[in-house]
């Protein structure tokens, strides 16, 4: 898989893509990360790649010109699955969009800056509009990392079979159940007794009781699902 990511401030994603799960996955040759500076595709001779709204809003807008052109080059070299454009009034990033994403083949995510972009292009250019919450961030480099981090960790052979991302919360629309290491008593406070007992299927089972009583305690919204 191919991930790339369009921002105007790259250097804050170079040390995540070259650190963490991003670093692990392109090492072992699954996944390829590519960070653009988007005032590498300006014309404008002082690298601009915002300007004043019309209508006299407030704030600068990100200008078509440089986007399209970065757009444009990399469509060039080879088809996208998706377009992504990072913003608070995109849908609602979860964990059954990150299955689906880890799953095309080439992405492209565009970080947004400023008041927004010239809303050209949305229309014309992005196929996909995401928020990774309700609360606005000044960019949109740590939505496009977040999400980067969870599509990436799903791409089969980034993780290892023991951190399986199977057992995640939320992969059934589920919280995931307490877990527990050695010693089985520390200062009195126990390990639950069927953890210790070897009984395959009772643990399941209570792997399963567990998730089911956290979920309806802490996420009733996600059993409604
Ligand atoms: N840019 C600013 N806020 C954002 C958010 N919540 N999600 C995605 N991109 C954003």
């Amino acid at each position: 898989m191919r991930i790339d990511i369009i921002t105007v401030l790259p250097e804050m994603l170079d040390g995540f893509v070259n650190t963490s799960i991003l670093a692990r996955a392109q090492k072992k040759g699954l996944v390829e990360i590519h960070v653009h500076n988007l005032r590498d595709y300006t014309t404008d001779k002082h690298k601009r790649v915002d300007d004043y709204p019309f209508g006299g809003f407030a704030g600068m807008v990100m200008q078509c010109q440089p986007i399209d052109a970065c757009i444009s080059a990399l469509k060039a070299e080879r088809d996208y699955d998706e377009i992504i454009f990072t913003t608070p009034d995109g849908e609602q990033f979860d964990q059954p969009m990150a299955n689906q994403l880890s799953m095309d083949k080439n992405i492209i995510i565009l970080c947004g800056h400023y008041k927004g972009i010239d809303y050209r292009i949305r229309e014309h250019l992005i196929t996909k509009e995401v928020s990774i919450g309700d609360f606005v961030l000044t960019g949109g480099e740590l939505a496009a990392a977040v999400m980067a981090d969870a599509i990436v960790r799903l791409v089969p052979g980034v993780l290892s079979d023991e951190q399986s991302a199977l057992s995640d919360s939320f992969q059934d629309n589920l919280l995931a159940a307490p877990v527990y290491t050695r010693p089985s008593d520390y200062k009195g406070w126990k390990v639950p007794e069927v953890l210790l007992s070897g009984h395959d299927a009772k643990i399941k089972e209570w792997e399963l009781t567990q998730s089911l009583e956290r979920t309806k305690r802490l996420r009733p919204d996600l059993l409604e699902k």
